[in-house]
């Protein structure tokens, strides 16, 4: 998640007229081939999110598969008829766990469309591509009417948006009523001086983050009651660094695949990821609202 890089490619422009820059900035970092890559290759090309580790020896792609777990199993209540919407659901693999699990039907919405092709492409493969659609727009306008789902779920995304707010009204909006809003991201600590945080902002291109106390405030002030809150920091600063490792170990595979520019910005990224949680000035976890 560094997003100091320039390279555009041609995406689905007539449908994100209206998009403010750091919604254009993030489409432009997600569509971008050696970001597509490096995610595909490190990440393992389910799940790009912050991963929840029990050894030492856990792979980021099975921590990351760890975190949608343990999102669901705290659903609860999930069946054939729920509707779940992610918003920012990048290769959509929560959704296919979603739906291998329950049954349910998912909604992945996101503006990057090379991410919405792997992910169509997968979810076709695994056999789901029935109960999953694909929806390119953004979190900021979600193209749903209202009281359309039963949960909205959220990982890792809504750090790009430069008005979060209007993201946690847009999921008020579209939940039906009692329905769960479940999300994490990286955020920062609360009351910390974001101008400490500046590293980690200005490769995100973004004046600050959200905190656990933001999203808690805003979700009370919207009528939301708070289900959960489980602060699960230790695993950003274990991620990242674990990330960071392994893009060093296979370098000289990943600078051919995502050029040497990106590998070198990312691993300066992560670096200033882990420096931030090392001083405290960063917050993660798992987030639970009801409707
Ligand atoms: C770090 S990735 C996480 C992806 C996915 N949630 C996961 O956990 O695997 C962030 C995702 O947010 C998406 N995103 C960023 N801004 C968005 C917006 N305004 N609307 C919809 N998606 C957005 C990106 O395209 C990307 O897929």
């Amino acid at each position: 998640m560094n997003l100091d890089h320039d390279q555009h490619t041609d995406t689905a422009a007539a449908d994100n007229a209206g998009w403010d820059e750091a919604t254009r900035i993030a489409e432009t970092y997600y569509d971008s081939d050696p970001a597509d890559r490096f995610y595909r290759h490190i990440w393992g090309g389910e799940d790009i999110h912050i991963g929840i580790y029990e050894t030492d020896h856990d792979s980021v792609f099975d921590a990351s598969r760890r975190t949608v777990a343990w999102m669901a199993d705290r659903l609860g209540g999930v069946t054939s008829e729920t509707k779940i919407l992610d918003i920012g659901a990048g290769y959509g693999g929560a959704a296919r766990y979603l739906v291998k699990r329950f049954g349910c039907r998912v909604d992945c919405l996101n503006l990057s469309e090379v991410q919405n092709r792997t992910n169509r492409a997968l979810n076709t493969a695994q056999g789901v591509a029935d109960r999953i659609t694909v929806l390119h727009g953004s979190f900021e306008t979600i193209p749903a009417t209202d009281e359309s789902y039963h949960v909205v779920w959220s990982e890792d995304a809504i750090l790009h948006s430069a008005d979060r707010a209007r993201v946690l009204r847009e999921v008020r909006r579209v939940l039906k009523p009692g329905g769960t809003f479940i999300m994490t991201d990286p955020m920062q600590a609360d009351g910390v001086d974001t101008a400490l945080l500046q590293p980690v902002l200005d490769r995100l291109q973004l004046p600050s983050l959200g905190s656990i106390g933001f999203y808690r405030e805003t979700a009370t002030a919207l009528g939301f009651s708070v289900v959960a809150v489980e602060e699960l920091t230790e695993h950003l600063r274990r991620h990242y660094a674990r990330v960071g490792a392994l893009l060093r170990t296979r370098y000289d595979e990943m600078i051919k695949l995502a050029t040497k520019e990106y590998c070198d910005r990312m691993l300066t990224g992560l670096d200033n990821w882990v420096a931030a949680a090392d001083h405290g000035r960063l917050a993660w976890g798992i987030l639970q609202f009801r409707k």
